[in-house]
């Protein structure tokens, strides 16, 4: 994506994906108060771990960071008011060459939290065993990790003549770029799996196609699912 703040940086055009972060927010609220039990998930020392994950600059990331906090607080005061409040730690991970420094320049300096960058795939392990609490990741899980090497070959069946998409394209051209869509997310589960602590949470957003539905025909709230 691209960095910086100016007119074509992803901060400036990134609109339609805040509408997502900010519609998954009544689910998030909703998880943490029926399914989070704070107190099984949260150790003695009472931090309590974030990730999201492909977040990209400018404020979506922020926000969806600040609407799990403000729930765990919601969550945290029905305990009545003798309770130590948790510690919240933030990993915001992206490729290495997101730009981060952006990112944490727009962080509040009045935050809840604190913040680190975490660069890498998130097909692969990002963080120690068991010690994230919440796992977030919006519009970012969907793109592939690399380009199958079938889609550029010429002499493949799935040959895709230099497009970058599946629209209307061969079935050996859409099964090829869902095989790699399988093994990447089959990945990113798999560590997941081992990162996040027992009873932890983790909300996916993602747009999706329905089958047989024409991307061409789509609005973005028709193909947005949050898992
Ligand atoms: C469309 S942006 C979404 C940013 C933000 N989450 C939002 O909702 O606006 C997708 C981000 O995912 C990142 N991304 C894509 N694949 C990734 C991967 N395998 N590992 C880490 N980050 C990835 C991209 O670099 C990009 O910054």
């Amino acid at each position: 994506m691209k960095g910086g703040v100016g007119q074509y940086s992803y901060a400036q055009n990134s609109s339609a994906q805040r509408q997502a972060v900010e519609a998954a927010k009544v689910l998030i609220k909703e998880a943490i108060a029926e399914k989070l039990d704070i107190k099984q998930v949260i150790s003695s020392s009472k931090l309590f771990t974030i990730a999201d994950l492909g977040c990209s600059v400018g404020i979506n990331a922020i926000i969806a960071v600040e609407n799990i906090i403000e729930s765990m607080n919601l969550k945290h005061q029905s305990f009545g008011p003798n309770q130590e409040a948790p510690e919240f730690q933030v990993f915001f991970n992206d490729h290495v060459s997101n730009d981060f420094n952006t990112l944490f320049k727009s962080l509040p300096t009045d935050k809840q939290y604190f913040a680190a960058g975490v660069p890498g795939l998130f097909q692969g392990r990002l963080f120690p065993k068991a010690s994230l609490h919440f796992v977030h990741s919006s519009y970012a899980l969907h793109w592939l990790s690399k380009v199958p090497k079938e889609l550029i070959d010429k002499n493949s069946p799935a040959w895709n003549k230099g497009r970058i998409h599946y629209t209307n394209s061969l079935k050996e051209v859409r099964d090829t770029y869902s095989a790699q869509f399988a093994e990447g997310i089959e990945s990113f589960l798999n560590a997941r799996a081992q990162e996040l602590v027992s009873g932890g949470l983790m909300t996916l957003i993602m747009p999706c196609l329905p089958d047989g539905i024409s991307y061409l025909h789509l609005k973005i709230s028709d193909f947005l699912w949050i898992y």
